[in-house]
């Protein structure tokens, strides 16, 4: 038995020390497996959760598009710098607008939805599912103010106003009469909507409308199809215009109003 080591044992001593040595070996090498496989499995845990993170589309975002995110909603990015939207609108109001305000949503949501079912689902479907619980008030208005930020930053660009792509002006024209009688019945929701809320250019039932929405509503949740939105909180405008809303929404109107994002969410 000395290839065995037992050292002048009895023979069956020698058998129970190696089946020992044996199950003591066996069980050793089962830990080493489950602790690699432990830590193996919380590393891609952890590594899915950001790789997965879709970030909710920011620059090219169109109404029409489902936007999907895994465990994480991120502040989509601006698709200008801060400062592209002056003189109308200050990169101050920029910077506390997108990255307070904006911002502020998303680290709400991810925080009100961390653990529940609606971790995960696409923004447009949380919105849908909340929208109209009492229950489920802050979800819906953390993501539906989400999803109107991420589509305002859209509905606006630098150099913008003037006249709208020539599919678009026609049906503004079927709808309105006239671009400028759009514009002005764009600034009458914008003006007219009492505190905080939206104004929209909508598509419903194949014609162009204005349509107005307080606090974080938005038309999504009313059958109409949104191609350009307008915030009238004050948070959009207080720190450049104070209590002159008309002249903000005027000037959007003129000379930041996308026409084009407007016109690429009518497909
Ligand atoms: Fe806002």
């Amino acid at each position: 038995m000395g290839e065995h080591n037992c050292y002048g044992k009895s023979e069956s001593a020698c058998i129970k020390k190696k089946a020992y040595e044996l199950w003591e070996s066996a069980v050793m090498r089962m830990a080493v497996f489950a602790l690699t496989i432990l830590i193996s499995s919380s590393v891609y845990a952890e590594q899915g959760t950001y790789k997965t993170s879709n970030p909710i589309q920011g620059g090219n975002m169109k109404n029409n598009e489902v936007i999907t995110s895994a465990a994480v909603y991120v502040l989509p990015p601006l698709p200008y710098a801060e400062n592209a939207l002056e003189p109308v609108i200050s990169a101050n109001t920029i910077r506390f607008h997108y990255g307070k305000h904006h911002k502020g949503y998303v680290d709400n949501l991810n925080k009100l939805i961390a653990g529940t079912e609606f971790a995960g689902l696409p923004l447009e479907k949380i919105i849908t599912e909340t929208a109209g619980k009492a229950d489920k008030a802050a979800i819906f208005n953390n993501a539906a103010q989400i999803w109107n930020h991420t589509f305002y930053w859209n509905s606006l660009t630098p150099n913008g106003g003037g006249e709208p792509p020539a599919a678009l002006k026609k049906m503004i024209e079927a709808s309105f009469g006239t671009v400028g009688a759009c514009k002005k019945e764009l600034a009458t929701a914008a003006t007219s909507q009492f505190g905080s809320g939206w104004a929209w250019l909508v598509l419903d039932g194949g014609k162009l409308k204005v349509a107005k929405t307080g606090n974080a509503d938005l038309p999504l949740t009313q059958g109409m199809k949104p191609l350009l939105a307008i915030d009238v909180w004050e948070h959009a405008y207080y720190l450049d215009y104070q209590n002159r809303r008309a002249d903000y929404v005027n000037a959007v109107l003129d000379k930041l109003i996308n026409w084009s994002f407007a016109a690429d969410n009518l497909s």
